[in-house]
C-alpha cells in the first residue's frame, strides 16, 4: 500500500476541500448522529461532519496523516477519534455508527469488495422493516403516493434529563416498550446484560458529570394537501 504520509499530501488536501463539504452535505447529518470517515486523510471530512455536531471516527492509515487531522482538530477545538487502521479491516465494532462517508478515500482499497463489506458491519443503518421517517428523500415519495406534498423538514434535539444515567434507565424500564420486550429479554436470561448494556450506552452518551442529560435528535416535517 502506498504510503500517503511521505511528501505533504496536505497541499492535495486543501484542493479537495469542496468535495469533503459536497459529501457531508449530502449526509444530512443529524446533531449526535456517529459518522465514519474512511480514509479521512487529514480529516477535511471529519472535521466538517464534527462542526454539524456529529459524533466522528475518522480512520485512515497513514499515521503521519492522522497525527496531522488530530492537530487540525485541536485548533478547531473539535472532538473527533482519528484513528490509525487499515479500510479493509476497520479497529470498529459491529454498528459503531449510523452514517459512512468516504471522500476519494475508500477508492483506493486493493481488494473494493472487502472495503466495501466493512460498511454495512459497522453501519447497518435502521432494520429494514422500519420506514426511515426522519429522512424526506425517502418520505417526500410516500407522501406524494398519499396526497401529501411534504413542504419542509426542520431538524432539532431534545433535550432528555435525569438525576443519573441509572434513574433513567430505571424510569425507562415502565416505557411500554419496555415493559412489552422485558418478558423476551428474561427469558432469554439476559435481562441483567442487557441492563447493563444499556447503562453503558447512557453513561457514554451522558453530556452531565453530575445528573443525566442527552440531546435526542428528531425532525419536524411540514405537509399540504397535493
Ligand atoms: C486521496 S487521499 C484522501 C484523504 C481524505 N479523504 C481527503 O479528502 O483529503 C486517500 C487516503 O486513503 C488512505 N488509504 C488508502 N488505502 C487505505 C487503506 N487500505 N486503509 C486505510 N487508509 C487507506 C490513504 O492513507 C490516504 O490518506
Amino acid at each position: 500500500m502506498l504510503d500517503w504520509g511521505v511528501g505533504e499530501y496536505e497541499q492535495t488536501a486543501v484542493e479537495l476541500e469542496p468535495v469533503a463539504e459536497l459529501v457531508v452535505d449530502m449526509a444530512r447529518l443529524s446533531p449526535g448522529e456517529g459518522v465514519i470517515d474512511l480514509a479521512c486523510g487529514t480529516g477535511n471530512a471529519a472535521l466538517l461532519a464534527a462542526e454539524r455536531g456529529a459524533r466522528v471516527i475518522g480512520i485512515d492509515g497513514a499515521g503521519r496523516l492522522i497525527e496531522v487531522a488530530r492537530q487540525r482538530a485541536r485548533e478547531q477545538r473539535l472532538e473527533v477519534d482519528f484513528l490509525d487502521g487499515n479500510l479493509l479491516h476497520l479497529p470498529l465494532r459491529e454498528a459503531a455508527a449510523d452514517v459512512v462517508i468516504s471522500v476519494f478515500g475508500v477508492i483506493f482499497v486493493s481488494d473494493p469488495v472487502a472495503g466495501l463489506r466493512e460498511v454495512p458491519r459497522v453501519a447497518p443503518g435502521p432494520p429494514a422493516n422500519r420506514f426511515p421517517w426522519y429522512d424526506p428523500d425517502a418520505l417526500a415519495p410516500v407522501a406524494r403516493a398519499a396526497g401529501l406534498e411534504l413542504r419542509s423538514t426542520q431538524a432539532s434535539t431534545l433535550a432528555i434529563r435525569g438525576s443519573s444515567p441509572e434513574a433513567y434507565l430505571a424510569r425507562a424500564r415502565l416505557d411500554p416498550r419496555a415493559v412489552a420486550t422485558a418478558p423476551i429479554i428474561e427469558r432469554a436470561g439476559v435481562m441483567d446484560e442487557v441492563q447493563e448494556a444499556m447503562s453503558a450506552v447512557l453513561r457514554d452518551a451522558n453530556e452531565d458529570p453530575d445528573a443525566f442529560l442527552v440531546h435526542t435528535p428528531y425532525v419536524v416535517h411540514e405537509f399540504a394537501v397535493a
